[in-house]
């Protein structure tokens, strides 16, 4: 029986169902390995079924001379060395389209949450800071309906974002590598722009484009710069694609009015200049934990590695 390592705590069903066929060895916990503990793990082994936490470059494909496939179970795959595993014959897959619409909602969560300081004030409430029961000026926050959302990344989890808009009677601008078609545009209600003009114009600017080394640091001080002072910015994308430094500072400077966050550069490290900034809302990497989108992230993960395994093409291929 070849072997696969799923390198992270997942769900029964995709265990079981990869067990009938390989000899699986599943970390149990939450905890990632190191990179020494999962070189050990994937000696041997075919497959590895793993995270974006679980870093594969050419120091650990090195060690593993008998993979064939990494299946990450996400859409993102910045943790592969994909060139890397082209080289050596290692089929790459991902995730793509089944956690759109819940990442879209997370992202809107964080939108609205920033927008109108809602764990500001839970964070009040719970403090027992709530004294006068109403006041005309309390934690007064910024309209989202009507207001003009500019999408950099349009793909899909970009335009599941952007669909969501209409029910705000907003408009959208967007910037992405290719302009989408009329039709795609007309469908949609989102308007191209140059990423300036979008900065400009936009009273809450989303950042959905993937991380590579193109897009590091895509959003940093001059961007930010480029903002409405009353603008928020939202990244559920991923770290490093917004400079954390760069807007730390221009959260201590009020230079936009706040930002919600899903994604950190050096996760699960956060820059602590964010942890003393109330402006700023922040979740730990959930666009797409939502217990029906994960498993379906598992399954397809688990469909992709059977596919290798038994010499057809993957669903989902990278490379
Ligand atoms: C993804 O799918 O890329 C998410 O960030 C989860 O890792």
């Amino acid at each position: 029986m070849m072997r696969i390592v799923i390198t992270r705590r997942i769900f029964h069903e995709p265990v079981e169902a990869l067990a009938r066929r390989f000899d699986v060895v599943h970390n149990e916990e939450d905890r990632p390995w190191s990179p020494e503990e999962l070189a050990l793990n994937l000696r041997g082994a075919a497959g590895a079924m793993a995270t974006v936490m679980d870093r594969f470059d050419e120091a650990i494909l090195d060690r593993c001379p008998d993979l064939k496939v990494i299946s990450n179970i996400a859409v993102g795959h910045n943790n592969v060395d994909v060139a890397a595993c082209t080289r050596r014959g290692i089929r790459v897959t991902n995730t793509p389209g089944v956690l759109d619409d819940t990442t879209a909602d997370l992202t809107w969560a964080l939108l609205m949450a920033s927008a109108r300081r809602i764990a500001e004030g839970d964070a009040y409430v719970r403090a027992g800071d709530w004294k006068i029961a109403f006041g005309v000026q309390y934690f007064l926050g910024q309209d989202i309906h009507h207001a003009t959302l500019g999408v950099i990344g349009m793909g899909r989890i970009g335009q599941a974002v952007a669909r969501r808009a209409r029910g705000f009677d907003m408009r959208v601008l967007y910037n992405n590598r290719t302009r989408l078609a009329g039709d795609e545009e007309r469908r949609l209600g989102a308007e191209y722009a140059e990423r300036d003009r979008l900065l400009a114009e936009s009273d809450f600017v989303v950042v959905m484009a993937p991380y590579s080394p193109a897009t590091h640091h895509l959003i940093g001080a001059a961007e930010i710069a480029k903002m409405k002072p009353t603008a928020i910015l939202v990244n559920s994308a991923r770290g490093g694609v917004v400079d954390d430094m760069a807007l730390v500072e221009a959260l201590q400077a009020k230079r936009i009015a706040g930002a919600g966050l899903d994604v950190f550069e050096g996760e699960p490290k956060v820059h602590p200049g964010y942890l003393g900034l109330r402006n700023v809302v922040m979740t730990p990497h959930i666009g797409s934990a939502s217990r029906a989108t994960r498993l379906v992230m598992c399954n397809t993960a688990a469909a992709n590695m059977v596919a290798v395994l038994e010499g057809r093409d993957p669903p989902n291929p990278v490379n």
